[in-house]
């Protein structure tokens, strides 16, 4: 069945953290259905090889269509890196947006010639964001820095003791020293640390640019250049579908996604 306007919005992630994106479409979008899917079952993606993610990623894409989603996000920064094209391979005439791009462009638009990025490893050692920064301007400097504690930090709702205060002071301590004036926040779990960042960068201007945000943005203006803008004007149904722990899953959502889910499924994408 081809998808239409009434069609849900696929969204993907290793696991929870892509709920930065399901809340930020909610917010931009709120009345259209969204399926999710998280892979708890094989998270964290970004220590992983890109072959073994880009299986992953085909699995989960192969899901969201036969639910027959109108456009598929990457939230996963990780799969955006190693896999986007698996994922277009596969999704067809289907449109796919990742958060690479998206936050991309919003950090080009800010102006600035010095940018920092901050991702997993599996992120970072693939230079997707450097690349796609650097086709888009060349004389753009870019210093990026792993910051593979910072996942764990979040998921436990470490986001401003002391503890993560002194990791971020720590891993930030290249971009305060380098003239950095736009950072990309390269990973789904970072935007969760947004108002601790501000904090420790408080005498330094700092554009923070969340791609949470960002593919939100490049999904409204998607549906709407395609005509598949839902006409509904309820709100929009969140189905969310996960491989492992739905239960640990939904008591972990309200934290990346403002608000309680009500009913988690489990699936085996494999
Ligand atoms: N979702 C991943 C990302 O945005 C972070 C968690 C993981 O390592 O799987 O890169």
């Amino acid at each position: 069945m081809a998808s239409n306007p009434t069609s849900p919005i696929g969204i993907f992630d290793s696991g929870i953290g892509g709920l930065t994106v399901a809340k930020a479409v909610m917010d931009k979008l709120p009345n259209e259905d969204i399926i999710y899917f998280g892979d708890t079952a094989r998270v964290p993606y970004g220590i992983k090889s890109g072959q073994v993610i880009q299986r992953y990623a085909s699995q989960i894409t192969r899901f969201l269509l036969q639910h027959n989603v109108k456009i598929i996000l990457i939230a996963c920064n990780t799969v955006s890196a190693v896999a986007r094209e698996t994922v277009e391979n596969i999704a067809g005439k289907t449109p796919v947006l990742d958060v690479i791009e998206a936050g991309t462009k919003t950090a080009i638009d800010t102006g600035s010639n010095s940018i920092g990025v901050i991702g997993t490893l599996a992120t970072i050692g693939s230079n997707a964001y450097e690349n796609a920064l650097k086709k888009k301007n060349p004389d753009i400097d870019v210093i990026s820095k792993a910051c593979p504690l910072l996942v764990p930090l979040a998921e436990e709702g470490w986001i401003d003791n002391e503890v993560a205060m002194k990791a971020l002071d720590i891993y930030l301590s290249p971009f305060r020293n380098n003239g950095v004036r736009t950072l990309i926040l390269g990973c789904t779990h970072y935007p969760l640390f947004k108002s601790s960042i501000r904090t420790l960068f408080k005498s330094h201007p700092l554009e923070i640019i969340d791609s949470a945000d960002a593919i939100a943005s490049s999904a409204k203006t998607a549906l709407k250049t395609l005509n598949l803008v839902n006409p509904s004007t309820s709100d929009g149904r969140f189905q969310c579908y996960v491989s492992d722990r739905p239960q640990r899953f939904q008591e972990l959502a309200e934290r990346f996604l403002g608000r309680k889910i009500d009913h988690v499924e489990i699936v085996d994408p494999d």
